[in-house]
């Protein structure tokens, strides 16, 4: 049964290093007694994926490997996965399952009960939409305010411009936001628009919805930290019940490293804002790094 092998982006100026943001990660995957291999984000957002992986050492056994490191859109971590497999290195979430969990389409069936109601389109960059197709895709929410952001990520900081929407029945106004979303995107935009129904959380200090992430690993909770964007290190105490019902959507998604953000709702009730592929969910920066790392390392897969 081999141990799993964890691969980090390195460090642009000493290639041969894990960047600096993944290099305590990478220090208790050393710990936990995992070997650390190094991958080249920059040359795989380039298009030359084998040069990206040139420091991973051969493997002639199949060997499982995690990756913690900066998001890649899904297309492109297909390319890794089958590049590291010429290398004899097998990612243990396999392209459809990082899709699956990134991407709100591919997650977002297993969680109607638990997230805000959601509805999305195919986009690309480069072109911006219009009332006419917007109209149609807000159509099927009921109204009242909404946000927009793209399969993966929203325009948070550009809140009033690019993120809310105050009326979604205002369809001249609605596309506004969403277009602006698109423009700010460039050519960042993942996979098309998501336009969800907006629910009240409670705030933070800093008046931002106070989330806590939940971090998965084969359906078990193995880590429970603050959103890494909130102001206090501080999770929120999240009740067991949630954890059962989340964990329950979780599971069903079969993807096997998983971050669900959820938030507590004005009303008392607890909701999934999002979810995403664990491996490139941040931690808190003063976040211990070695639970994640220890439960990463726990996996054992059977050749
Ligand atoms: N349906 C909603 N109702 C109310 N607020 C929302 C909703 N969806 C998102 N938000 C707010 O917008 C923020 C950004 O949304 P979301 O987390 O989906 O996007 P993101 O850009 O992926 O953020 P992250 O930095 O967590 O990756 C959330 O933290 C939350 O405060
Ligand atoms: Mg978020």
């Amino acid at each position: 049964m081999a141990l799993p092998l964890l691969l980090v982006p390195s460090d642009p100026l000493t290639p041969r290093l894990p960047d600096p943001h993944f290099r305590r990660e990478a220090d208790a995957a050393d710990g936990a007694g995992l070997d650390v291999a190094v991958i080249d984000h920059d040359a795989i957002l380039a298009g030359d994926v084998p040069a990206a992986v040139r420091r991973v050492p051969r493997s002639d056994a199949p060997r499982p490997a995690w990756y913690r490191g900066w998001m890649l859109p899904a297309a492109a971590y297909a390319l890794l996965a089958t590049a590291l497999e010429a290398r004899g290195v097998r990612l243990l979430t396999d392209s459809d399952a990082y899709r699956t969990a990134h991407e709100l389409p591919g997650w977002y069936d297993r969680f109607t009960s638990l997230t805000p109601a959601s509805v999305w389109s195919p986009w690309g960059p480069g072109r911006l939409p219009t009332a006419a197709d917007v109209g149609p895709l807000v159509e099927a929410l009921d109204g009242g305010p909404g946000v927009v952001k793209d399969y993966v990520k929203s325009r948070k900081h550009e809140w009033y411009e690019a993120c809310y929407i105050p009326e979604l029945t205002d369809v001249a106004g609605a596309t506004r936001v969403v277009a602006r979303m698109v423009e700010l995107q460039e050519d960042a935009l993942a996979g098309g628009i998501v336009v969800r129904a907006f629910e009240q959380f409670e705030a933070d200090a800093g008046g931002r919805s106070r989330e806590v992430r939940v971090w998965w690993v084969e359906g078990a909770a193995v880590l429970t930290t603050a959103h890494p964007d909130a102001v206090s290190a501080d999770a929120e105490p999240v009740p067991g019940e949630v954890y059962d019902a989340v964990g329950a959507s979780v599971q069903a998604l079969g993807a096997p490293f998983v971050t669900t953000d959820v938030a507590l709702r004005t009303d008392g009730a607890w909701r999934v804002i999002e979810v995403g592929d664990g491996q490139v969910s941040d931690l808190p920066a003063g976040q211990d790094p070695a639970p994640l790392l220890g439960a990463l390392s726990a996996v054992r897969v059977t050749p």
